[in-house]
């Protein structure tokens, strides 16, 4: 079900000529807010879960390229679009701002019920400057450029040079008026993300004068002093890294670190971390939004991207770059489950601002690390109501409140299953659930279509103490309860929710919670045979209630 609203305030409805939204509002801007055990964004005084997708980096350029992807992406049940905006398009020449692709992707994005993201591509897309304006780029004397260790100029604006914050810091601030003062009520821009992808690839640190003097001068005051007060709760590896080196409290950065590779990564996390935080508290000056960085986690822990918020990075960042609220990382690669875990630390929420559209991960990262959500990379392409993970928000938008609500409580578990990982047990509430890969299968997948009907994932949510939904796909589970006697299915129903309420379809029984019908045998094993299946495909909601023989 999508969330509609308004616009209460004239100039937005003039001028971004919006006359076909509907329903609510309040003045209360998006925020970030810690409920229960989970921080989740708040949208018009609701949790929201972010159900997203991210534009390819040159479709919001053009609003006649974008023009037929936006109904396509509002069919396919997102609830939100990232999408970039740049410095270059932004201010051509200084302090001369355009912000027409600004307000027509907002107007887009309110004619189809949708919320947005915006990506600042200003001084860095994936390290490269490309994105900044070409009176940036043309007058290096002014906004210098990274050198590299042999001294070559590297097309990346350096760090430690001022007027390169300010310059990206004064642009980012004039958006976010802007946005204030055509958004400011109706927050159909819900988050910002600030730069891309931050860290210089293929080099390890800046040789600029400043860089080299920075380097070869005490780690500032500001990150040791928190270091030593929080030595006990700093992420493992970063302690781990820094006691290895002797733990000292004071000294120059190979001193404190040790004269290695990731000390020079270390140095610059911490440098861009000053300049991203510059540039989001000059934009939070003008329109507070939750701000978060995106990280680019390389082929390994220590890659290329140096300077990045990689997981051993999680602490520099946190501390350099307090305007931004939330560190997120753009996960590819195969060891998902992982990735949720090192970014789910030390109070950073976990949100995947890119990833594949893998619906098993979706399940896995909002059920297991109360993510606020989930957003697929070069989403107009497949932008389409009958993809899996189309189907797969499609469940998780109507299961929101329930889900959103869970996560608060720490009431919610989720399971993703593979060849490699084919069973898992999951405690939650008086049950344990034994979840193995389903071995009823859906209806063949035709050519081309479902690339995911093996896909086996599940939310487990408690909603009493004997009371469950289940929302998943090609998974099956036993269950067992606290004490000695097996435990068996009360009430099994299918349904739906409509309009957040739940419409029960089949009562199953039978064959449909047989999942073994030798029951002498499973009983000498405390089990009752009894279970529940999901065939594979679309994913699927049961209500479960349990007792105890
Ligand atoms: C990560 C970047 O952040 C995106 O902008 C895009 O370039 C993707 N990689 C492409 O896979």
């Amino acid at each position: 079900m999508k969330l509609r609203y308004v616009l209460p305030c004239a100039v937005a409805l003039f001028g971004l000529g919006m006359a076909d939204a509907q329903s609510v509002s309040t003045s209360s801007i998006p925020h970030l807010e810690k409920r229960g055990q989970a921080t989740q964004l708040m949208v018009d005084g609701r949790p929201f879960l972010i159900l997203a997708g991210e534009l390819t980096n040159s479709a919001s350029s053009s609003m006649e390229y974008m023009a037929p992807y936006w109904p396509k992406l509002a069919a396919a049940n997102m609830n939100t679009i990232l999408a970039a905006v740049t410095w270059e398009l932004v201010e051509p020449e200084p302090g001369k701002f355009d912000f027409a692709l600004v307000d027509g992707a907002i107007r887009e994005a309110r004619r189809n019920h949708l919320r947005l993201i915006f990506i600042w591509f200003g001084s860095w897309k994936n390290g490269e400057s490309s994105y900044t304006p070409l009176w940036v780029k043309k007058n290096q004397k002014q906004y210098p450029l990274f050198l590299s260790e042999s001294g070559q100029a590297i097309t990346y604006l350096s760090v430690f040079k001022e007027a390169n914050w300010k310059a990206d810091a004064n642009a980012f601030a004039a958006m976010m008026r802007h946005i204030r003062e055509v958004d400011g009520e109706a927050h159909t821009v819900i988050m910002m993300q600030v730069e891309n992808e931050v860290g210089c690839p293929g080099a390890t640190r800046d040789y600029v004068p400043e860089a080299k003097a920075a380097f070869n001068a005490p780690v500032p005051r500001q990150l040791m002093d928190y270091m030593v007060k929080n030595k006990e709760n700093l992420v493992q590896e970063f302690r781990q890294y820094w006691e290895a080196a002797g733990g000292k409290t004071s000294g120059t950065w190979a001193e404190v670190f040790g004269n290695q590779p990731m000390t020079n990564e270390i140095f610059m996390a911490w440098y861009y971390a000053l300049y991203v935080d510059q540039v989001a508290k000059a934009g939070k000056a003008e329109y507070a939004l939750p701000m978060f960085i995106n990280v680019d986690l390389g082929p390994a822990i220590g890659g290329y991207s140096s300077g990045g918020a990689l997981p051993i990075q999680l602490n520099v960042w946190q501390r350099g770059a307090p305007a931004i609220d939330i560190i997120a990382p753009d996960i590819y690669l195969p060891n998902f489950a992982e990735w949720c875990a090192w970014y789910d630390r030390s109070g950073n929420p976990l949100w995947i601002p890119e990833t594949r559209g893998d619906t098993a991960n979706a399940f896995y990262a909002i059920g297991n690390h109360a993510a606020m959500g989930i957003s697929p990379f070069g989403i107009e392409r497949q932008a389409d109501a009958a993809t899996p993970l189309a189907e797969a928000y499609g469940l998780l938008a109507q299961a929101a409140p329930e889900i959103l609500e869970a996560q608060a409580k720490g009431a919610i578990k989720a399971v993703s299953l593979n060849a490699q990982h084919p069973t898992e047990t999951v405690k939650l509430g008086n049950y344990s659930f034994a979840f193995s890969m389903g071995r009823m299968r859906g209806p063949a997948p035709a050519a081309g279509g479902n690339a995911q009907a093996s896909a086996s994932y599940a939310i487990v949510i408690s909603t009493g103490p004997d009371d469950y939904t289940i929302l998943g796909s090609g998974v099956q589970a036993t269950f067992n309860g606290p004490g000695p006697s097996p435990a068996a299915v009360a009430k099994l129903e299918e349904g739906a929710y409509v309009d957040g309420r739940w419409v029960p379809g089949r009562r199953l029984n039978g064959d449909d919670i047989m999942l073994n019908y030798d029951a002498p045998n499973k009983f000498i094993k405390n089990e009752s045979g009894q279970g529940f299946r999901i065939a594979s495909g679309a994913p699927k909601a049961l209500h479960l209630q349990i007792y105890g023989y």
